[in-house]
């Protein structure tokens, strides 16, 4: 099963609305100069999604926002909703990010929640999982990404995650410099997909696995090029129109 590549920015709490208005223009340009076949989307923050978005128009490129709140409205005082993101321009919306859970008390039933509400505004979600260094030292690996798979599934059925974007981001990866090794990469990946499949059956060999951190122009091809990553989750490298250009190209 063919699986498009998709490579996404998470901009993490950088760039103003003209700051990103900008890097979108310039992305989109790049693009136009050098046409990819992959699925390409930025997250900025959710400030500046709108305008973004706008900028987009008319480029490949798609918008997402880094979170949202599992209720449609009501008091709950500094919460973002799907369908106001929906309704901004965002298409994605990233789940679960260890930066949520490592700070703001993240866990896989909050993102399970979450997605409920993703999916039922039709926007597409980006699940991360990923162990931190002591985990994956300590031998739990498969044990941790297994359980956070199912727990911020639970409860859908293959339909309802026809969507689904999962991103694999060990954290000991994450803006460290520090990379997987494209075998460390691969087996992981195949592994998380294992896991799917309990989950969801044969949906889980359409399913997008993103491979996130520490992704860089000079060693996004590599990583990209093994058969279960199907993209990458991009976030220091993304804020720059020409390393982002070059690691899309990589895919
Ligand atoms: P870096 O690419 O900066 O390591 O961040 C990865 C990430 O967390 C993307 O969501």
């Amino acid at each position: 099963m063919a699986r498009r590549k998709f490579v996404a920015g998470n901009w993490k709490l950088n760039l103003t609305i003209a700051e990103g208005t900008a890097l979108v223009q310039g992305l989109a340009k790049a693009l136009a100069d050098k046409p990819t076949t992959a699925e390409v989307a930025v997250c900025p923050v959710a400030l500046a999604l709108n305008a973004v978005a706008q900028a987009a128009k008319g480029s490949p490129i798609g918008v997402g926002a880094q979170n949202i709140h599992w209720e449609e409205k009501g008091a709950f005082t500094g919460e973002l909703s799907a369908t106001l993101i929906k309704d901004a321009g965002a298409t994605y919306v990233i789940l679960g990010h260890s930066e949520r859970r490592q700070y703001f008390g993240e866990t896989d039933a909050t993102v399970n929640k979450r997605l409920g509400a993703a999916l039922k505004a039709g926007l597409v979600p980006i699940v991360c999982i990923g162990e931190t260094l002591a985990e994956r030292q300590g031998g739990k690996l498969e044990q941790v990404l297994s359980t956070q798979i199912k727990g911020a599934l639970a409860g859908f059925t293959a339909e309802q995650l026809k969507t689904l974007v999962v991103a694999y981001e060990p954290v000991w990866a994450i803006g460290t410099g520090v990379t997987a090794t494209t075998a460390q990469a691969q087996e992981t990946h195949a592994f998380v997909r294992s896991v799917l499949r309990q989950v969801v059956g044969g949906l889980a060999d359409e399913i997008r696995i993103q491979y996130g951190g520490s992704v860089k122009p000079d060693n996004a091809k590599e990583i990209l090029s093994q058969p279960d990553v199907d993209g990458a989750l991009v976030g220091g490298a993304s804020l720059k129109v020409a390393d982002f250009a070059a690691i899309i190209a990589g895919a």
